[in-house]
């Protein structure tokens, strides 16, 4: 079966084309009008949608030596989001399923992520558990069968990697912080100063990033800009090293609870070297395995949402025309 897979739920474009296991093309057209404020503007992500969609998906389809009338299903991510950008990926892909008269799948754009670990590693298979972390969502969940997921612990308030982006904000080094920080970061110090680490109650598998954000922001303050400018390096690194310990403490105990025995990662800042380091370490010393997808693949993409929509496909589940986005859906 080859399926489309519409994904517009923040600010990047991107459809892709799915036969299976293997991905035919994967196009993301990333908006960079959001550079300049520091931040995603929901209404000019939804306008900038409108305007990239068509060609976007145009692109997926030439790249994978494709015309509309080959597509046998498409699957478009419904939730969580923001609802106007979700809403011209929800209309564009009803639009195409309706007139070439083949199946619609809602997808939620947190499966997706999860999914991403199998188009990279095909062999994977659950049971695992899976840290997802971006710029909207952290959360460590058990993934039991494909379809089947507990949330084991979630943020309290900000996303990892708007922690990076916050950050790297205050830092003055650029939109987003994730990868300008880890680039800063690597000739640093990471225990030049020792930010805190919100482990939060004994045995909670929950993450809190806001304190150390505003711990940041009274260590720029107390020690002023030339020595700001001075230590960013270390500054950039012992920030990402007090995030990745309790991303991999969390993760790699949330995994011992369950008694899995790999660790899969998802989202933009599994992108990131030091965390993917530190987990391969501490997950290794506990004899599990740890796997995690490609970089586009990790970030948003069409691809993850074409493979979970093909596995929905395949199990008979099918959305009708009214599907609506669900800004706040969980897993
Ligand atoms: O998954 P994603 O592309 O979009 C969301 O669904 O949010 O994740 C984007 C987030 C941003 O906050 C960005 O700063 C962060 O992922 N990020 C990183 C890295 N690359 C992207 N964080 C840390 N290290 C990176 N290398
Ligand atoms: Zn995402």
């Amino acid at each position: 079966m080859i399926v489309l897979g519409i994904e517009t739920s923040c600010d990047d474009t991107c459809a892709a084309v799915c036969d299976g296991q293997s991905l035919l093309s994967n196009v993301i057209s990333t908006q960079l009008i959001h550079q300049r404020f520091g931040g995603v503007v929901p209404e000019l992500a939804s306008r900038s949608h409108i305007q990239l969609m068509l060609p976007v998906v145009r692109q997926a389809l030439n790249q994978a030596g494709l015309g509309r009338r080959d597509l046998q299903g498409i699957a478009v991510t419904f939730g969580p989001g923001l609802a106007g950008s979700l809403l011209v990926g929800l209309s564009v892909a009803k639009g195409m399923a309706l007139s070439l008269g083949i199946p619609l799948v809602g997808v939620n754009h947190l499966e997706g992520h999860i999914w991403a670990n199998s188009l990279s590693n095909p062999g994977i298979a659950p049971s695992f558990v899976v840290l997802i972390a971006s710029g909207g969502h952290t959360q460590i969940v058990f993934v039991r069968e494909w379809g089947d997921y507990e949330v084991l612990g979630r943020t309290r308030d900000d996303a990892a990697g708007e922690a990076f982006d916050k950050v790297g904000k205050l830092l003055q080094v650029g939109y987003p912080g994730g990868p300008a920080i880890e680039k800063i970061a690597e000739g640093g110090d990471f225990e030049y100063t020792r930010f805190p680490r919100a482990y939060l109650e004994e045995g909670s598998l929950d993450f809190s990033f806001s304190g150390l954000k505003t711990a940041v922001l009274n260590h720029v303050r107390t020690i002023g800009s030339e020595q700001t400018r001075k230590h960013l390096s270390d500054i950039a690194a012992s920030f990402q090293r007090a995030v990745v310990d309790v991303l991999v403490e969390k993760t790699v105990s949330a995994a011992k609870r369950v008694g899995a025995h790999r660790i899969c990662m998802a989202g933009g800042v599994a992108v990131n070297s030091a965390l993917k380091g530190e987990m391969a370490r501490c997950a290794g010393e506990e004899g599990m395995e740890v796997s995690w997808p490609t970089p586009e693949l990790c970030s948003d993409n069409g691809g993850m949402i074409a493979r979970a929509g093909f596995y929905y496909f395949q199990q008979g589940r099918t959305s009708s025309l009214a599907l609506s986005p669900v800004p706040s859906l969980n897993l």
